[in-house]
């Protein structure tokens, strides 16, 4: 049979990530600017399900049971607040390393809402209701509803697209096979910090608006991730990697996310072959695209 659809589950990078705020529940208020990566991404292939049988997830995912599935518990997340249940087998394709950085789990889950959305006709859900539906799911889940890049508040839930002029220049992403708990990173986060740093992105992103030209040559400036200190000290082969990237021509390099994934911007398509070509040489897994200009991402 075939499936009655296939959906593309992008991945994610921070191109900033800076933490704002602790919330009284533990939370942390952030200032980050989201850019999809479309050419890296899972697929989920969705399949009518046996009668009653309600979601069912292929395969498992090694260590994670179905009822801590994103995208089972995004279907029974809808289902609770629609009554649209409908019965089906989903196929996953995972190709995003996972706790990497690169929101996977998360954009697996927004892409199932989405297409659960468009088809429960008059039980769907508001954009603003769907919105804090996937919030609940994660706090990355939200971004992975707008389909292209947005400056992310609150915990990440609070959106604002932005235009974005990335044409000209190649990302690099090498996902080293270590896995980082988000949980981890925000709790030696606070140990180290007891004071917040101001917000200055609005600000930038603003500028960013009246000078088109100067979009790019802003970038190294805003690319930066409150992470990567305490990320850093405790995986230093991580930092290798970022000063490798630097060394070898990139425009900027971060942490994105918790990591473990560093990203890299470069001006020219030879210098980035050059470079991951060096990392897929030492073993390192590396996604490489080229970027473009993003228009404002309707809701
Ligand atoms: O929302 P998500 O499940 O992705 O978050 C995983 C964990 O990361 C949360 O349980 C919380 O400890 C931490 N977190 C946070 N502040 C955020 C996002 C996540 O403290 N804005």
């Amino acid at each position: 049979m075939p499936p009655l659809a296939t959906l593309r589950a992008p991945a994610k990078i921070n191109l900033s990530l800076r933490i704002v705020g602790t919330r009284a529940d533990g939370y942390h208020e952030l200032d980050s600017l989201f850019l999809p990566v479309v050419g890296l991404c899972d697929t989920l292939e969705i399949h009518a399900g046996a009668a009653g049988a309600g979601c069912v997830v292929e395969p498992e995912l090694p260590g994670v049971p179905l009822d801590k599935n994103l995208v089972y518990r995004a279907w029974a997340a809808f289902s609770r607040a629609t009554g649209f249940a409908p019965d089906l087998t989903i196929r996953l394709t995972k190709r995003i390393p996972t706790g990497a950085g690169l929101g996977g789990g998360s954009s697996d889950a927004a892409s199932l809402l989405l297409w659960l959305n468009a088809q429960a006709r008059d039980k769907a859900l508001a954009p603003a209701q769907l919105n804090t539906l996937a919030a609940r799911l994660g706090a990355d889940v939200p971004f992975f509803l707008l389909g292209g890049p947005a400056l992310a508040g609150g915990i990440g839930e609070v959106l604002t697209p932005v235009e974005l002029d990335l044409e000209g220049l190649v990302l690099v992403v090498v996902s080293p096979e270590v896995h980082i708990s988000t949980p981890w990173a925000f709790a030696q986060w606070d140990a180290r910090h007891s004071t917040t740093t101001p917000i200055l992105y609005q600000e930038f992103l603003t500028s960013l608006e009246t000078t088109h030209k100067r979009r790019i040559s802003l970038l190294p400036a805003i690319v930066r991730n409150d992470f990567e200190s305490l990320v850093f000290d405790a995986f230093p082969g991580l930092l290798t990697i970022k000063e490798e990237l630097l060394r070898k021509g990139a425009v900027c390099a971060a942490l994105s996310g918790s990591g473990a994934s560093i990203f890299a911007l470069f001006r020219e398509l030879n210098v980035s072959i050059e470079a991951v070509t060096a990392m897929r040489a030492s073993g390192l897994p590396v996604h490489s695209e080229a970027l473009k200009h993003w228009g404002v991402a309707k809701w």
